[in-house]
């Protein structure tokens, strides 16, 4: 039996903006996905999808699913003609909008092939089959959460045109975060369109706010690789309100990062696709992360405690 892991991930900056060529910031969260595949006889495949789930979210996302992982065989080379294979993920990632549990789940799926059919994928191999899969979910992404997904720690990424350029990021030491779930599925492809169609409506105030969202990431960079966590907090913050300029933030998203901020989080801002899924805060060391943690729980919300540039 072959097996492989993805990363979860945390956008920290500038998702949506990314897939229009403006830089982002990306953090693998301690939650993962792994995949097995039993090669057996027979034909075909079939999936066994053990992953902890927001409710909902599998079922909305099988079609999505079932195309992602025709897309991969096909681009892997994989014969299902003359062989069986039993693909099962599981793991400690819920799969929920916003932590990448698309790519994750493609990432896992190319590295447990490769290990089972002793193709030796490099991690750049396995990048690009699952930027192949996430076409399945995403109809045209940009890179970064297979990247993440692929990679793992903390990231700078840029797509230039058909190119996917990363950095890794270095920071001090791991920061802690709280990511709140809205408990809501959200489909990537269409909030990605409805940008694209707002953008095309209202030329000159999408651009603006562009040019914002590329000043702003630039700047974070640089307070996070200085550690100026309560800087890096405050364009949290800016970068939340220009997602929200775009239409893609939602009154429950909103209401998250409200109590995040009135619990003391540095910085709070949904994260990943948004109008569900999941809120991002900054809440640097155990007892401010635990003050964030209960604060959103008294709500009713499920919450993450993770850590950022692990
Ligand atoms: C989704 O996790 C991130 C988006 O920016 C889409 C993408 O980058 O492909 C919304």
């Amino acid at each position: 039996m072959g097996t492989g892991i993805g990363f979860g991930k945390a956008i920290l900056f500038n998702e949506h903006f990314v897939v229009y060529g403006i830089p982002a910031i990306v953090s693998a969260v301690g939650a993962q996905t792994t995949a097995s595949v039993e090669q057996k006889s027979g034909s075909g495949y079939k999936l066994n999808d053990e992953r902890p789930e927001t409710p909902g979210y599998k079922a909305e996302k099988l079609q999505q699913q079932q195309e992602s992982l025709e897309i991969m065989l096909k681009f892997m080379g994989i014969d299902t003609e003359h062989h069986h294979y039993d693909i099962t993920l599981s793991g400690n990632l819920v799969a929920a909008s916003g932590v990448g549990a698309s790519a994750a789940s493609c990432a896992a799926i190319a590295r447990a092939f490769s290990q089972e059919l002793g193709l030796n994928f490099s991690d750049e191999q396995v990048n690009v089959a699952a930027y192949e899969g996430e076409k399945g979910y995403h109809g045209t992404p940009s890179g970064i959460d297979n990247t993440a997904a692929t990679y793992g720690g903390l990231i700078w990424y840029k797509r230039e045109g058909s190119a996917q350029l990363m950095e890794r990021m270095r920071i001090r030491k791991p920061v802690e975060i709280v990511m709140g779930n809205t408990g809501k599925v959200s489909d990537t492809k269409t909030i990605v369109a409805g940008v694209k169609d707002r953008k095309e409506r209202q030329p000159e105030r999408y651009e603006r706010l562009f040019r914002d969202a590329d000043h702003l990431v630039r700047n974070a960079r640089k307070e996070l690789e200085a550690f100026n966590l309560e800087n890096v907090g405050a364009y949290m913050n800016e970068n939340h309100r220009l997602l929200q300029e775009i239409g893609v933030s939602s009154p429950e998203l909103d209401a998250l990062v409200k109590w995040a901020r009135d619990a003391g989080a540095l910085g709070a801002k949904l994260t990943g696709t948004g109008k569900g899924g999941y809120m991002v805060a900054l809440t640097p060391g155990q007892d401010l992360q635990d003050r964030v943690a209960n604060e959103i729980k008294r709500y009713g919300s499920q919450v993450v405690r993770t850590l950022i540039g692990v």
